[in-house]
């Protein structure tokens, strides 16, 4: 399954995430985190973030993340994802992808500022240290319309939060049978 948790910066998606593969990990699921922000640094630092990037960044996400969900691994995405066009590519080309929107309105983000990020892109125009596309400010999010799973993690807490993720996530998962040992193949002596 892939886990597509799609927000403004500061809405909350690498915390559930850590949380989330937490939580999973006792009940024995296997989970792998795919950060827009770790993978940004690496395999995706030639891409801006004008739309064209953007779009191509989640297309290099979801390969990777297709190949973990394919060894039923579960696998988080999180990055903001601001585009419907490539949400949906995702959908088309992957089995089992589950989009789930992190909800937080503007005033809350600006009030967390994990980054500082909003506090530059309200500099006035001419400042110097001005953030010009800083999604849900001066760049576009599309919210996602009809989306698997909405959470609000100002009307919920961050434990809620977990819960409400990690639920949906046990809910979906794919249990494989367990393997009988009269199904391998006999090792002759
Ligand atoms: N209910 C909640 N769920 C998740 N995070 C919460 C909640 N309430 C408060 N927070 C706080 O909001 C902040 C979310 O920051 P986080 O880095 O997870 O955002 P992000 O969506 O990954 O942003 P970015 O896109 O910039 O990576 C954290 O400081 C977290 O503690
Ligand atoms: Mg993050």
């Amino acid at each position: 399954m892939i886990i597509l948790l799609s927000g403004l910066s500061g809405a909350g998606k690498s915390t559930l995430s850590q949380h989330v593969k937490n939580q999973l990990a006792k009940v024995g699921i296997d989970t792998e985190i795919i950060d827009g922000d770790e993978y940004r640094a690496k395999i995706c630092k030639d891409l801006s973030f004008s739309k064209a990037d953007r779009i191509e960044n989640i297309r290099r996400l979801g390969f990777i993340a297709s190949k973990f969900s394919a060894r039923n691994i579960v696998t988080i995405i999180s990055a903001i994802s601001p585009y419907d066009e490539a949400r949906q590519e995702l959908i088309n080309l992957y089995n089992n992808v589950k989009i789930v929107h992190i909800d937080c309105p503007l005033n809350e983000l600006i009030e967390r500022d994990t980054k500082g990020l909003y506090k530059r892109a309200l500099l006035p125009d001419e400042h110097p240290d001005k953030i010009r596309n800083l999604t849900g400010v001066n760049d576009q999010y599309e919210v996602p319309l009809k989306p698997d799973l909405y959470i609000n993690t100002h009307q919920n807490s961050l434990p809620r939060c977990i819960h409400i993720l990690t639920s949906f996530i046990v809910n979906n998962h794919y249990k494989p049978p367990r393997s009988h040992p009269e199904t391998l193949i006999e090792i002759p002596s």
